[in-house]
């Protein structure tokens, strides 16, 4: 039966028990952990947020009927326990904050009493996420959550600390909008007042944080929950947290600052890392052509190789046709590999083609001689060139991939990407920070058949690239003031310099194929707005789950998030999205459409 508390006190956490107090009494409160009889004496491992403390029941100091009371708990019933701190009488354990130490209980109170849990509440679990995520009261246990839980409200309450002292306001801005444009689906909420018509949860706080500039707020921060509607993936929720910032009067090396400063803080105070800055740099197009990405991952070399113009006249056609149709040949280097099994390049292969690469080419350097995959199709002076312009020393494995240049790049550099993990190439506790800078400012989307913006509309072209910024112009080569900060290969914040003026703002929806009418429709606020003095502005926002994450090397996002969704966008424990009432939907104005 569960007992009540009055009366008693908790003292302090479990761990947080110091020798100091050895011959005090205290008054634990927690879960069990685990308990052990050893005839006249019962231990109980008791564990909280903070932390194990064991407990010692012995007759005479508990009392009998305490005792007794002790031999019938069972893992995860929840104590209170009085006692005096004393020094252990058995073995020390060094893994334990408290070690040293045990408490002798005095007296005993089972709060509340426990079925046994579906899996063991231990660090490092082995459980299969499904069972955990289903019971995530219990999985929120585990001190591994517990301590990605306490991480992450860390960085919140030391951002937060930070950005007041830059002198950022905090400023809510609405979950119930309109939708903006940062080029996920939106999560729509019926409006009940005018039926047919809807909400849109925020994808972004972005339109409202220019807003704020326009009226004046100069400095704005908020830690902002965000909803798109995409496929999900390791690092992608679809309800996530961001770090948003704008500044006025600003330009992209303010921001840059601010955040550099930001990050350097964060780090110093959760990781006690002193990280140097400023970050390296690099353009959009230099990390692209050297390591196939966006957001590279600087741990580790083997970087992209062109070989486009060595191979464009071999009789190898797969390479000499590629280059023709306008495309690229790319090689890595994969050092000392060059004894890699053909079983392993298949799945290399395999790799590569689930990328959309038609194959993938290889020269081992051996000892004996190169052994090529294309050995017939090339003279060996051109796989010789070949092996030099790639830096080929004997032991080396060299691979090839050839297509259009985004395909081959983006294909070839996650190979390197999952070749550095395979081989063990990633040093561990490294934070290689890289600002990525001059982004294309638009995309062609073949699924759309028109130019999109790559960041969203409401960035800033560079100066210097304003004269194309015109419908019947090459708009591909517009470059942008956007920044992306990437983290270990991991894009963890981006942002950019704002457009000010209307008749820039005016140019770029109708590049991007808006009509005066539809932007009009879509963006009268902001127009309007902006028809009444606006300042320069610029801003960022970092993924808070990504940094988090990043900091604490984790894999998935979803063991920085107290309650995640899975891969469908569901919640395994509230089994959401769920159905409504008729009422509700009758209210709404809304009919089901079942599908036929
Ligand atoms: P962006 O769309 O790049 O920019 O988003 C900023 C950062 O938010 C994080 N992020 C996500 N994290 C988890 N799950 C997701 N589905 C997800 N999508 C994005 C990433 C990303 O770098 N308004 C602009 C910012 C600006 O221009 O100021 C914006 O939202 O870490
Ligand atoms: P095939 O002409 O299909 O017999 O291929 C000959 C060699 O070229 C094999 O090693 C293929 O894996 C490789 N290969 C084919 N297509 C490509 C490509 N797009 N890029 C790189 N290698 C390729």
């Amino acid at each position: 039966m569960a007992e009540s508390m009055l009366g008693l006190k908790r003292t302090c956490r479990c761990a947080e028990v110091t020798e100091d107090m050895i011959g005090s009494t205290v008054t634990l409160m927690g879960w069990t952990q685990k308990r052990r009889n050893l005839g006249s004496l019962i231990f109980v491992d008791l564990r909280d947020r903070s932390g194990l403390m064991q407990v010692l029941f012995d007759e005479t100091s508990v009392g009998g009927d305490g005792f007794a009371k002790a031999g019938t708990i069972r893992n995860e019933y929840v104590l209170a326990v009085t006692g005096i701190v004393q020094k252990r009488g058995g073995a020390v354990n060094e893994k334990l904050k408290t070690g040293t130490m045990e408490l002798m209980a005095t007296e005993l109170r089972i709060l509340s009493e426990a079925d046994t849990p579906p899996f063991p509440i231990e660090e490092n679990s082995q459980t299969r996420e499904e069972l955990r995520l289903k019971n995530r009261t219990l999985d929120l246990r585990r001190p591994d959550l517990q301590r990605n839980m306490m991480v992450k409200s860390r960085v919140a309450q030391l951002a937060r600390d930070f950005m007041a002292q830059e002198g950022f306001l905090e400023i809510e801005t609405p979950m119930l909008g309109k939708s903006t444009p940062e080029g996920a689906r939106d999560y729509l909420v019926p409006s009940r007042i005018y039926p047919g018509r809807f909400f849109a949860l925020p994808q972004s706080p972005q339109l409202y944080k220019q807003l704020l500039m326009v009226a004046g707020y100069d400095r704005y921060f908020q830690l902002a929950r965000c909803f798109r509607d995409e496929d999900l993936r390791a690092d992608r929720q679809p309800e996530f947290t961001q770090m948003d910032m704008e500044l006025s009067f600003v330009d992209t090396e303010d921001v840059l600052d601010v955040n550099e400063r930001l990050l350097q803080y964060l780090w110093k105070e959760v990781l006690g890392v002193e990280l140097k800055v400023p970050f390296r740099r690099m353009k959009w197009i230099e990390a692209m052509n050297r390591f196939g990405s966006d957001k590279p991952d600087l741990r580790f070399g083997m970087e992209l190789v062109d070989v486009s113009e060595i191979v464009k006249d071999c009789e190898f056609g797969v390479f000499s046709g590629c280059v023709k149709d306008g495309g690229s040949v790319r090689g890595i280097n994969v050092k000392g590999q060059a004894d890699m099994p053909r079983k392993k390049i298949d799945a290399l292969t395999d790799f590569v083609k689930g990328y959309g690469l038609k194959g993938l080419a290889y020269i081992q350097v051996k000892e004996e001689g190169t052994k090529c995959s294309f050995q017939k199709f090339m003279k060996q002076e051109e796989i010789d060139a070949l092996v030099d312009a790639m830096g080929g020393e004997k032991g080396d494995l060299l691979l090839f991939g050839a297509d259009k240049f985004k395909l081959v790049c983006e294909t070839m550099g996650a190979l390197r990407c999952d070749l550095a993990g395979k081989l063990g190439l990633i040093e561990p506790g490294k934070y290689e920070f890289l600002w990525v800078v001059e982004f294309p400012q638009f995309e062609w989307s073949e699924e759309e058949q028109r130019f999109q913006a790559m960041h969203h509309p409401f960035t800033m072209p560079m100066e210097e690239d304003l004269e194309y910024l015109s419908p019947d112009k090459d708009l591909s080569r517009i470059r942008a003031k956007a920044y992306d900060i990437v983290l270990n290969g991991a894009e963890i914040g981006g942002g950019s310099v704002r457009i000010h003026q209307a008749d820039i703002q005016e140019k770029m929806f109708e590049c991007l194929g808006f009509t005066k009418e539809q932007a009009e429709e879509q963006f009268s606020f902001l127009l309007n707005a902006f028809r009444y003095g606006v300042p320069p502005h610029a801003g960022l926002a970092y993924g808070l789950d990504r940094v988090v994450m990043m900091m604490l090397g984790l894999d998935s996002i979803r063991d920085v998030i107290a309650f995640p969704k899975v891969k469908d966008s569901s919640d395994m424990m509230t089994e959401a999205p769920g159905e409504v009432t008729e009422k509700q939907l009758d209210e709404l104005g809304i009919a089901i459409r079942t599908q036929g």
